[in-house]
């Protein structure tokens, strides 16, 4: 299955907005096109802005369209004192049109190919937890804050790490900027 990974930069413009119609359809958002799109080019404030500038977006296309994507960036943390930088993962999504045809599987794992010393772990949030365990993920139960800026940190159900057996404490998460 043929999956394309590039800077998030890099893609064209009739991408952004497959990509936000996307969003808006499995999301079921009612932000506008504007408003999400001008969040795909990253006008955001500064440290979003440079977490944008090397993240990296993973796709598959059917028929024309974005059927599966994600998006993965390095991003540092705190876990207890330590600060160490995780592969962080975002947006995962299939279009309804293309599930349980293995599409969200490939996009995950082209970011989790990502995950390679020094950066062995790959952490993120979500509600369907056990897609994710299927696929190698682990839950994890650290307290998780972010002490920087609107102090925003996680609003999903869980957060897991990649790959279950990776290096890890019980130390509580500061994500140390908005989470993702
Ligand atoms: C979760 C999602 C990305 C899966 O996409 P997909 O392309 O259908 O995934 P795959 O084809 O790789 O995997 C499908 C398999 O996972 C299973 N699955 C789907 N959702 C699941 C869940 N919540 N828990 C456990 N298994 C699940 C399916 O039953 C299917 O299993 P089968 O092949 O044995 O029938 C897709 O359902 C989606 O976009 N959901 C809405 C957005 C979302 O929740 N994204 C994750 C956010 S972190």
């Amino acid at each position: 299955m043929s999956v394309e990974t590039m800077a998030l930069t890099q893609l064209g413009m009739e991408d952004l907005l497959r990509w936000v119609d996307l969003h808006r359809l499995v999301w079921q958002s009612l932000q506008d096109r504007e408003a999400l799109l001008a969040r795909r080019l990253g006008q955001r404030d500064a440290a979003q802005t440079a977490q944008w500038s090397q993240a990296q977006v993973h796709l598959v296309r059917r028929a024309g369209q974005i059927a599966a994507i994600c998006y993965s960036f390095h991003r540092v943390i705190a876990l207890g004192s330590t600060q160490r930088t995780v592969l962080a993962l975002a947006g995962v999504s299939t279009h309804p049109d293309w599930r349980r045809q293995g599409l969200g599987a490939t996009v995950v794992r082209a970011a989790w190919a990502r995950v390679a010393a020094p950066v062995t772990v790959c952490l993120f949030q979500t509600d369907v937890p056990a897609w994710y365990e299927r696929l190698g993920a682990r839950c994890i139960d650290n307290r998780i804050a972010n002490s920087i800026g609107d102090g925003r940190a996680f609003w999903s159900s869980h957060a897991m790490i990649f790959p279950s057996a990776g290096p890890w404490t019980s130390d509580p998460i500061d994500l140390l900027g908005p989470g993702w």
